[in-house]
């Protein structure tokens, strides 16, 4: 579907028809439907307080003949559009403190520019998301390599990671959300992994502007490790528009994971008190990040791992948030991994364009991506990443929308 459509009006339509779940069915096909202006007019007045709506169309074909849907979901106020391509949020969108709607996240209009070009936009990545030091890690004294493609390490699940797969995907309504529930079945010995890893990713957006993303994962045959991540990129002032260092961040994390040259952890959880590290206290992202500090030099800006505050009752933590004050939008994070990845876009250099038909250079989006902390699998002080057969992992992380 082309990227500038009356898609969202069909949404809204589908909305202020008030079509029950058949009917919306009826719009997973791809049939579209077909509404009178005024009662869009209507859906508009309800402030985001419409109808939960999803549809489906075809996004592509790869190379070797898989065909790649595109899912667009919706609460009436947040539109979001998902590929099977990698489990890939291609589009978020969110209106402004004066409700002017815009796409914040990077993504492109075609496959092939994703198959081609993508550094991870959006994607479900693993299935180990962030590194491994040179691709190695034992279990129960086996060893095992993935295919390195990060200088020397293994970077989100090495050369074909789950960000280059096509993932098979069931829409999931309930009375209060909508969404998609993907699956993906990685093969033992996939990128070099021990055991076949299931992974369930299901995506679902409710209506108080929260995009919840629910972790499963199971593994048969072999103990592994795993760790899989959504790797989203925001500009909250719209895809395209700029530099994200004045987004204003806050950041529940008094510990970070230092790192090598390769962008390996040393094993350290050092404070980041009085460092360019500490977001304790909101502060823009650019403020410090052209400070003399080694691991800002390494990391081209923050590209680091930050240990999150302590869960509440349910698990749940307070991750971070990020606002961008002219036009207001916030993202807020919560989520029951110990960790998250802060990445300003470091390496965005200018050569690749967007969905906007705008080049993307460096520091324009930054992303957020919750885990458990990077290497893991060598570092015996870190929280373990390993799974077992007849073990379940679950995690949940919840991006929520909003302005101030
Ligand atoms: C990594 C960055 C990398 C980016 C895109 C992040 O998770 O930490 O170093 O450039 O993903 O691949």
């Amino acid at each position: 579907m082309p990227d500038n459509l009356p898609r969202r009006q069909v949404l809204r339509t589908a909305g202020a028809l008030g079509l029950g779940a058949a009917a919306v069915g009826a719009l997973q096909t791809g049939a579209d439907a077909v509404g009178t202006p005024d009662k869009v007019a209507a859906m508009d007045a309800h402030h985001g307080h419409g109808r939960l709506v999803i549809r489906k169309d075809p996004f592509g074909t790869t190379p070797d003949g898989q065909a790649v849907d595109v899912y667009t979901f919706s609460n009436g106020r947040i539109t979001i559009s998902m590929l099977t391509w990698g489990a890939t949020i291609q589009r978020v969108e969110t209106p402004d403190r004066r409700g002017h709607t815009k796409n914040i996240s990077l993504g492109f209009d075609n496959l092939p520019d994703y198959a081609a070009l993508s550094p991870y936009f959006g994607a479900t990545v693993g299935r180990y998301g962030n590194r491994i030091a040179k691709g190695q890690f034992s279990i129960d004294g086996n060893h095992y390599q993935i295919p390195v493609n990060n200088g020397e390490n293994a970077l989100h699940g090495g050369t074909i990671g789950f960000d280059k797969k096509v993932w098979k995907a069931k829409v999931v309504e309930t009375s209060s959300a909508v969404g998609v529930a993907f699956t993906y079945v990685s093969p033992d010995g996939e990128m070099g992994f021990p055991g076949e890893l299931t992974s369930r990713v299901t995506y679902t957006l409710d209506r108080h502007d929260n995009l919840r993303i629910d972790y499963h994962v199971t593994v048969a045959g072999k103990p592994t490790v795993q760790n899989l991540t959504n790797h989203v990129y925001f500009n909250l002032a719209g895809e395209g528009s700029g530099t994200i260092e004045g987004h204003v961040l806050q950041l529940n994390a008094a510990k970070y994971t230092p790192v090598d040259a390769g962008l390996i952890p040393t094993g350290e959880l050092a404070p980041v008190a009085g460092t360019p590290f500490d977001f304790t206290r909101p502060t823009p992202i650019g403020a410090r990040i052209r400070d003399d500090h080694p691991q800002l030099v390494i990391g081209r800006g923050y590209d680091h791992n930050f240990v999150l505050g302590k869960p509440d009752s349910h698990g749940m933590r307070f991750a971070a948030r990020f606002w961008e004050p002219e036009h207001g939008r916030t993202v807020t994070v919560h989520t029951t991994q110990p960790g998250a990845q802060f990445y300003s876009g470091n390496f965005l250099d200018g050569t690749i364009q967007g969905i906007g038909h705008k080049s993307y250079r460096q520091g324009d989006a930054f992303a957020f991506e919750t885990q458990h902390f990077p290497d893991s699998p060598n570092q015996p002080n870190f929280p373990s990443t390993v799974l077992r057969p007849g073990e379940t992992f679950t995690s949940t992380t919840i991006y929520t929308f909003g302005t101030k």
